[in-house]
């Protein structure tokens, strides 16, 4: 077998913010797939970086008193110690704030420069008088232009009409709260249009992306004329100076993916290697994985970037989807937002990479961690299935070592040596749920051949002891398989099954070779169940964080502005219309079916003493009668009795929601009395 030469990188994560579960998708399915090229035998080398420029550090750094270069160490420390936690192992961890990347960045600079890629034009943006500083959209807050309300965001308002922040009435900057006013100044601009044949050319037949990625490319942007991309802001940006253009700024995303190549070139530096042996070799593979957040950045600009300054094109361009928990979108009110550090608190690392592995696929869908699933897949595969093959005869083994010969066990070992190709290749391919899966059967096949052998049996019987080496060799040596097939993925797992069979697990043809005649460590317990406590208290210890890390400007809240784009708020009135309105709140004492009624439930409603009301209300769908009785509701309680072909019904309860099983009942907080009004 060839070996190949073979360059990996993670995107950048952001200095500003701490690793949580979303990014660890990324960084354990690069992992992964470096390991595996490794025990493959081939060479690769994984660099990674903090993405370090940009407002939101500036601000912060300004925020927290201290300078921008504290910050970033201190986060690079937290990120990098992070990772080694979850075992994502790279050759090289840098910083885009480093002198090797402010050369480069120079460097691609001018080649742009030489193949005439850059314009200037002056542009338009809100300033911040008192922070001295232009704002970003999501720096600005005001009055909707379209519906009136105020302290909405910068580009968007609650009524879902979106705008730029100039349109805003009475803007405020969230900095200092002054009011923004118009300043002009000087963008530089690459003009990626004149690149269009090279990027038609390479999105087309490079075979660097996923064919739903190419199609999204071709249909998005490619379809029409490419935008110039604005890659210089202003001072005051913490970033690297223009040296052509003093005042100004690279944008972030002008030098961090430079820094991947700064990243390389510092590893190079500490090995006595040269860079172009990596970025500018053809025989040298290059693979960036992904979010499908940044697809555009590193799909358009990176390789007209890297064209033009005359380096290495990526060999594939991997993308991931997105983490969901429990079916939604990650939030911190939810504690769902998991960070590193917390995760770490509560469950093994190896759990989620293995968890991740059996949900990755070469497709950019997303990938959903329920965490009951997770736990009752950790503990059914891993603890019910791998390891147990080993821990029901390590306690054995340690007496009878490994047999001389491998012993008959039906084919078993020979069948999981030949499916090693169609994992490698599921691998190869990050296809890492399939690989899983054929892993996952050659265990199932494997369990049997023990149970029936019975060795616990064997041991108590002395003239079996040849016996009990026999099913122990087995045994081993199939776990042992499993173990060098799951080795990217459980790196510890890996090296605990070394240690107990005297070889340390470094290639992958050693799935091919039964070990022989070699005695056999004691045995030490490898892996625990999860506990679904566990990870429940992970979600209660997220929820009680205080959102003080979330980024500036961003809300904790995630609530989507469906609902009321569906139903858009009703015309103005005044506080006297509103009092013609008598809500109360009133106890469900009575809740029945109305057989010829599909929708309804006929409620008895009290309003304290003896009096009470009979309402008929559209929530079958969602409600069981037994459970509303005894709950408070909001009723509408002078609303004028209406004959019903199944009764009178005098009121209403009020509830939100579109319908069906979507409908849900106000409810009110401790305390409140039957009778009350509702102001
Ligand atoms: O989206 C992000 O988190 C960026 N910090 C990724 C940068 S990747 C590369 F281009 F540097
Ligand atoms: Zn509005």
């Amino acid at each position: 077998m060839m070996s190949r030469q073979i360059l990996v990188t993670s995107a950048l994560p952001y200095a500003n913010g701490p690793i949580h579960i979303g990014h660890l998708v990324e960084y354990i399915q690069t992992d992964i797939w470096v390991r595996f090229q490794r025990l493959r035998g081939h060479r690769c080398l994984y660099v990674c970086a903090d993405d370090t420029h940009g407002t939101a550090i500036m601000i912060r750094a300004r925020a927290e008193g201290r300078s921008e270069e504290d910050l970033i160490a201190a986060m690079s420390e937290a990120h990098q110690r992070d990772f080694a936690a979850f075992g994502v192992q790279f050759d090289h961890y840098g910083s885009t704030h480093s002198d090797e990347n402010r050369a480069l960045c120079g460097e691609f600079w001018q080649s742009l420069r030489q193949a005439g890629l850059i314009t200037e034009r002056a542009i338009e943006q809100l300033y911040d008088p008192e922070a001295k500083t232009f704002l970003a959209d999501r720096f600005v807050r005001g009055t909707c232009p379209k519906c009136g309300r105020p302290d909405q965001a910068g580009d968007n308002c609650t009524c879902g009409h979106t705008y730029s922040p100039t349109d805003l009435i009475d803007p405020k900057s969230t900095l200092s709260g002054a009011t923004p006013v118009l300043r002009e100044s000087t963008h530089l601009f690459v003009q990626l249009e004149k690149l269009r044949g090279f990027l038609t050319e390479w999105v087309d037949s490079s075979g660097a992306l996923q064919e739903e990625i190419a199609n999204y490319l071709k249909g998005h942007f490619l379809g029409e004329e490419l935008r110039d991309w604005d890659i210089s802001r202003p001072a005051p940006y913490f970033g690297f100076e223009i040296p052509d253009s003093p005042g100004n700024y690279w944008y972030v995303w002008f030098d961090a993916p430079i820094g991947y190549i700064a990243s390389t070139q510092q590893w190079c530096q500490a090995n006595g290697e040269s860079l172009e042996h990596w970025w500018k070799n053809e025989a040298c593979e290059i693979h960036h994985f992904i979010g499908k957040d940044i697809t555009y950045f590193h799909t358009l600009f990176w390789p007209g970037m890297l064209k033009t300054a005359g380096y290495s094109l990526p060999t594939k361009v991997r993308i991931h989807g997105f983490l969901t928990v429990n079916g939604e979108k990650m939030s911190k009110r939810t504690g769902t937002f998991v960070s590193a550090e917390t995760y770490l608190k509560h469950a093994s690392p190896a759990y989620l990479r293995y968890f991740y592995a059996t949900k990755l696929t070469p497709r950019v869908e997303d990938l959903d961690l329920g965490l009951e699933e997770f736990a009752q897949k950790v503990n059914t595969d891993l603890v019910g299935k791998v390891v147990n093959l080993a821990s029901r005869v390590g306690k054995f083994a340690h007496g009878t070592g490994l047999s001389p010969q491998y012993p008959d066990d039906g084919g078993l070992f020979q069948a999981a040596a030949e499916a090693g190709h169609e994992i490698a290749q599921a691998y190869e391919a990050c296809d890492y749920a399939r690989a899983i899966r054929r892993i996952m059967e050659l265990a199932d096949a494997a369990n049997p051949f023990v149970e029936h052998a019975k060795p616990w049996e064997m041991k108590k019987d002395p003239n079996r002891e040849a016996e009990l080496r026999d099913v122990c060799t087995v045994a081993l040596n199939l776990f042992r398989q499993l173990s060098v097939y799951l080795a990217p993925v459980l790196p510890d797992l890996a090296t605990k099954c070394g240690e107990l069979l005297g070889e340390e697990i470094t290639s992958w043809d050693q799935s091919r070779q039964p070990l022989l005649g070699s005695p056999v460590g004691s045995f030490k317990r490898m892996m625990d169940r999860i506990q679904i406590e566990d990870l429940n208290k992970m979600i209660e210890e997220s929820k009680a964080q205080t959102d003080a890390d979330t980024p500036e400007g961003a809300s904790p809240f995630d609530d989507s502005d469906q609902p009321l784009k569906d139903e858009p708020l009703a015309e103005e009135i005044t506080i006297d219309d509103f009092a013609k309105v008598d809500l109360r709140v009133a106890r469900v004492i009575r809740a029945e079916q109305v057989p010829e009624a599909n929708k309804l439930l006929k409620l008895t409603l009290s309003l304290g003493g003896e009096e009470t009301r009979q309402v008929f209300a559209g929530i079958k769908a969602a409600y069981e009668p037994e459970k509303l009785v005894g709950r408070l509701v909001v009723m509408v309680a002078n609303l004028k009795p209406r004959k019903m072909r199944f009764g009178l019904s005098e009121g209403m309860v009020t509830a939100s929601g579109p319908g069906g099983a979507e409908v849900f009942l106000l409810g009110l907080d401790e305390g409140a009395k039957p009778g009350q009004r509702v102001h």
